[in-house]
């Protein structure tokens, strides 16, 4: 396994309008994109950019809400009312190479590998085999490097 960049955190929010409000005006965010939906992770996604030192490429803040009822957010927010961190995301180099890195050791994967919120290719693992942390391991965008 060879670990990249962190892309980005992943924040459960229970009011999108509200979060995006906070991010611009509490914190002074300068680019926030539009909000969007990503069905097939049932989930209503919106990216804040944090700027890197010069020379240097930022991360991210990825708002998430539920689109539905049966949104793997849903249960989060349930738990969290006011919302927050739901997960962690690393780049790796080559994603079939880190899935199967990570399925020798015997980390359970959520799911298959599927495209993401920023068209890449994503996967979860599971936050036990992970020190408690839900973790997206994406593929780094070729346009980036
Ligand atoms: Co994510």
């Amino acid at each position: 396994m060879k670990l990249g960049r962190m892309n980005h955190l992943g924040y459960a929010v229970p009011d999108m309008g509200a979060a995006i409000a906070h991010y611009r005006y509490v914190m002074g965010a300068q680019v926030i994109t539009e909000p969007f939906d990503l069905p097939e992770q049932g989930v209503k996604v919106c990216f804040v950019n944090t700027p890197g030192h010069e020379g240097t490429e930022g991360t991210q803040v990825e708002l998430l809400s539920p689109l539905d009822e049966n949104s793997p957010v849903t249960g989060f927010l349930a738990k969290n009312p006011l919302g927050g961190q739901h997960h962690v995301c690393f780049e790796v180099p080559d994603i079939d190479v880190a899935r199967a890195e990570f399925e020798a050791m015997g980390k359970r994967i959520l799911g298959p590998t599927r495209i993401g919120a920023h068209g890449t290719p994503i996967f979860f693992v599971h936050p036990k085999d992970m020190l408690g942390m839900l973790t997206e391991i994406m593929e780094t965008p070729k346009e980036a490097h």
